[in-house]
């Protein structure tokens, strides 16, 4: 039996005044999902505060980098993240992929890294519309998950978490159908081998309450991660209830 989990990816927004008010608002009474608020960076601290009075939230980061320390400018190791209570790191969101260049390699060393460390990575998966348009779906994702595969060892599958995201269905308002959603899913986790049944598989891209229902109730849709609609406290927690 897998637990919900629904993430709030900030992704660069929010603020000092925007974090304080964001927990003022949420109210997570009676919720059976798991919860992750990812803030950027400089709002960890406030966010850790967040979290710490409320029991069914954890800590998330947004990125890490795949060296543990040293001459390395701009960049925050896993160790620092341990420092702030975090407990899962994202990998390999698409936006990193095209706008940082981050290639599968690079994601699969911080994917190690971050598990290293003792971290959770939520390793983001996920095809471009000209990929998709291309029936090329499941190779794009089966070669994401190799890169990964290829350099872990043993049941590292199961202390992690891979996130769906159609790079066509990131903060455009489309959303995959449930349908075609459950069918990438169900291939995920059968790539995923034995550790398949225990992965959460999250469903991000376009995740808001009128259409969370309908995507948790696919058999393998186990959560989201959710990017705009985590903005707004009382949309986010009506989303972590539907879960
Ligand atoms: O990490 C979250 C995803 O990129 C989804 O973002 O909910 O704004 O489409 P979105």
């Amino acid at each position: 039996m897998r637990t919900p989990l629904v993430a709030a990816n900030w992704k660069m927004n929010g603020s000092k005044t925007f974090a304080e008010r964001f927990f003022s608002d949420l109210n997570l009474e009676a919720l059976a999902s798991e919860v992750v608020v990812c803030p950027p960076f400089p709002y960890l601290s406030l966010v850790a505060q967040g979290v710490e009075d409320k029991s069914a939230l954890s800590l998330g980061a947004q990125n890490l980098s795949q060296e543990s320390s040293g001459a390395f400018t701009g960049e925050v190791s896993a160790d620092m993240l341990l420092d702030w209570n975090v407990r899962y790191v994202i990998v390999g969101h698409s936006e990193r992929r095209s706008l940082y260049a981050e290639t599968s390699e690079l994601v699969a060393k911080k994917y190690v890294a971050a598990q290293e460390a003792g971290l959770i990575p939520i390793l983001c998966v996920g095809e471009s519309l000209e990929e998709r348009e291309q029936e090329r779906t499941l190779d794009v994702i089966a070669a994401q998950l190799k890169a990964v595969s290829d350099i872990i060892e043993g049941d590292a599958w199961k202390h992690s978490v891979v996130a769906y995201e159609p790079v066509w269905a990131i903060g455009t308002g489309k959303t995959a159908t449930p349908e075609e959603a459950q069918s990438v899913h169900r291939f995920i986790r059968a790539e995923l081998g034995e550790a398949g049944a225990e992965v959460q598989i999250l469903y991000g891209g376009s995740v808001k309450s009128a259409n969370a229902s309908a995507l948790f109730a696919q058999a393998d849709i186990d959560g989201a991660l959710v990017g705009g609609a985590s903005l707004d406290a009382k949309e986010f927690a009506a989303i972590c209830r539907a879960a």
